[in-house]
């Protein structure tokens, strides 16, 4: 066996870990910070894929310029012979190193991604990457759901604005019903705009004991997803990179290697049960 050959097989079972990028309401900065996070994941060697799981309007590609060949569309047509070496004919490859698995071109092709697809596509990624961060869209719904339980380390993004405040604290209240708030990590971004609130709050208003802390830069926050680079390549100096550097140092200071757990009972249906909710059942 040639050391290549050895690798592979010592690394078949390897099960990276998945990072979840969620937000209750949109335009909040997640993919923002979904790109730029994996960026700066990747700078530190480790190989790293981004889900645009925003099935109907994913701008992880426009975010990052990639002119992408196959989006997860594609993949539905070969799920059944689908492995982790079939999958990678289907990312697109950033000049940074890091990989992407595009949501589809069309809003009206999200429904064609079922729960069972992005279990397997995410599944296949986490053989082969150390790390996958999966934006989600906006909101709750059941595909975000299982994203959510999925995931090793979810981060919730939310600003300073009464009502972004307000949803997320009905989606930390509702993960913590499902059991799933301990790998919730609160990001304040844009933490120092002007605001009625002040960030120093949000800890109080939302719960949260050590919320991470995005600092407010909207030329380099719009001129990063309008011209495709990341701001952690071309403006790696600045305060906004610094805090994306320093939350990828956090979230790998905490990793260990799990291997691929065996299937854990589906707690979606618990949100979406209506009988269950009825019956008060929350377990
Ligand atoms: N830290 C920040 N400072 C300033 N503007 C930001 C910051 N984060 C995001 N933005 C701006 O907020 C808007 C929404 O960001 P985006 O990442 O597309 O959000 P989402 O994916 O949650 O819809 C963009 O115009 C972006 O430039
Ligand atoms: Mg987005």
């Amino acid at each position: 066996m040639t050391d290549n050959q050895s690798t592979q097989t010592s690394t078949k079972q390897k099960r990276g870990e998945m990072i979840a990028v969620c937000s209750a309401k949109g335009g909040i900065g997640r993919t923002l910070l979904t790109v730029n996070l994996a960026v700066a994941l990747f700078k530190k060697n480790i190989a790293i894929s981004i889900v645009d799981g925003d099935l109907q309007f994913g701008d992880i590609s426009l975010a990052m310029d990639l002119q992408s060949t196959f989006t997860m569309k594609d993949v539905v047509d070969d799920i059944d012979s689908l492995d982790e070496y079939s999958l990678a004919n289907y990312l697109s490859s950033h000049e940074s190193g890091v990989k992407v698995l595009s949501a589809p071109e069309r809003p009206e092709y999200a429904d064609l991604i079922d729960e069972k697809i992005l279990n397997k596509m995410i599944d296949l990624l986490l053989i082969q990457h150390d790390y996958v961060v999966v934006d989600t869209g906006a909101g709750l719904n059941e595909k975000t759901l299982q994203v959510i339980e999925k995931a090793d380390q979810v981060l919730v993004v939310t600003n300073l604005e009464m009502a972004a405040l307000k949803n997320t604290k009905l989606m930390l209240e509702t993960l913590e019903m499902l059991g799933l708030r301990d790998k919730v990590r609160l990001v304040v971004n844009r933490a120092t705009m002007e605001s009625v609130i002040q960030a120093a709050d949000v800890s109080d208003i939302l719960g949260e004991s050590d919320p991470i802390y995005i600092p407010n830069d909207f030329q380099i926050a719009s001129q990063s997803l309008n011209i495709g680079i990341p701001f952690v390549i071309n403006q790696g100096k600045s305060e906004l990179a610094k805090s994306v550097f320093k939350m990828a140092e956090q979230l790998t200071s905490r990793r260990e290697i799990s291997f691929i757990k065996t299937k854990q009972p589906n707690i979606i249906s618990k949100l979406f049960s209506r009988k269950r909710v009825k019956e008060g059942i929350t377990e």
